[in-house]
């Protein structure tokens, strides 16, 4: 279990996370406009939220307070707020993942996969997970597609009400450490490779 509020896990690649209770109140306008979006809310599988930001701020601190929860606020290289990634329903050995890049001009771009391998690290290292799991909709390839980069395999496919189909995937925490293992070693002949070429 967290303790209240967690704690900022370890960098990766372009990203960095922050706790939601950290964030400043330039970073909760771009909260507030994403959870706003239809677009965004219908991938979600939310309604659009209608909150005013002083409201939206307060219900996801106190959220953020939860023992079974732990929301990150996720920036960019450049320091700019790009959305929001939690694990949420942490019991013992599992809990459960969701992602928001809210900026458009980061989709396809693998912020979403950096993210994920952040709050990963927290999950598996810091807490101790034995699983991770999630549940996105078949008309999101793009999301199957930056799960599957990090190591999360289908489980099953659920019709729900109102014709979408869920997709359920976990990852497990052996695969976890499998996956970051290889990257690190890519991670090293890339850099062996610039090392060579610049010589
Ligand atoms: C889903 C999300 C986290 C993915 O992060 P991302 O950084 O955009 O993902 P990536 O760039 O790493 O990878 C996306 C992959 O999907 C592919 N893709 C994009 N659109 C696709 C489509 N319509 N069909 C098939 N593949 C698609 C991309 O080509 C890319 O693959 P590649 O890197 O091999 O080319 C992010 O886009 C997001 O938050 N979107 C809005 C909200 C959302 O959908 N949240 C998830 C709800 S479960």
């Amino acid at each position: 279990m967290t303790a209240a509020f967690a704690k900022a896990p370890p960098p990766f690649g372009r990203v960095r996370l922050q706790p939601i209770a950290d964030l400043d109140s330039r970073a909760w306008r771009r909260v507030a406009i994403h959870f706003r979006d239809p677009e965004i809310a219908f991938l979600n599988g939310t309604p659009p939220n209608r909150m005013p930001l002083w409201l939206l701020r307060r219900v996801l601190r106190a959220d953020a307070r939860r023992p079974d929860r732990a929301t990150f606020g996720i920036y960019d290289e450049h320091d700019d707020y790009i959305g929001t990634v939690e694990l949420y329903d942490i019991r013992a050995h599992e809990a459960t993942l969701g992602i928001i890049i809210g900026e458009r001009s980061h989709w396809n771009h693998g912020y979403g996969p950096e993210a994920i391998a952040c709050i990963l690290g927290y999950a598996f290292d810091d807490l101790g997970l034995e699983r991770v799991k999630l549940h996105t909709f078949a008309d999101n390839p793009r999301a199957q597609a930056a799960f599957r980069k990090v190591g999360f395999r289908e489980l099953r496919r659920v019709a729900v009400p109102g014709g979408r189909v869920d997709v359920q995937m976990d990852l497990p925490r052996f695969v976890w450490y499998r996956e970051r293992a290889q990257h690190a070693v890519r991670h090293e002949a890339d850099q062996a490779e610039v090392v060579d070429g610049g010589a």
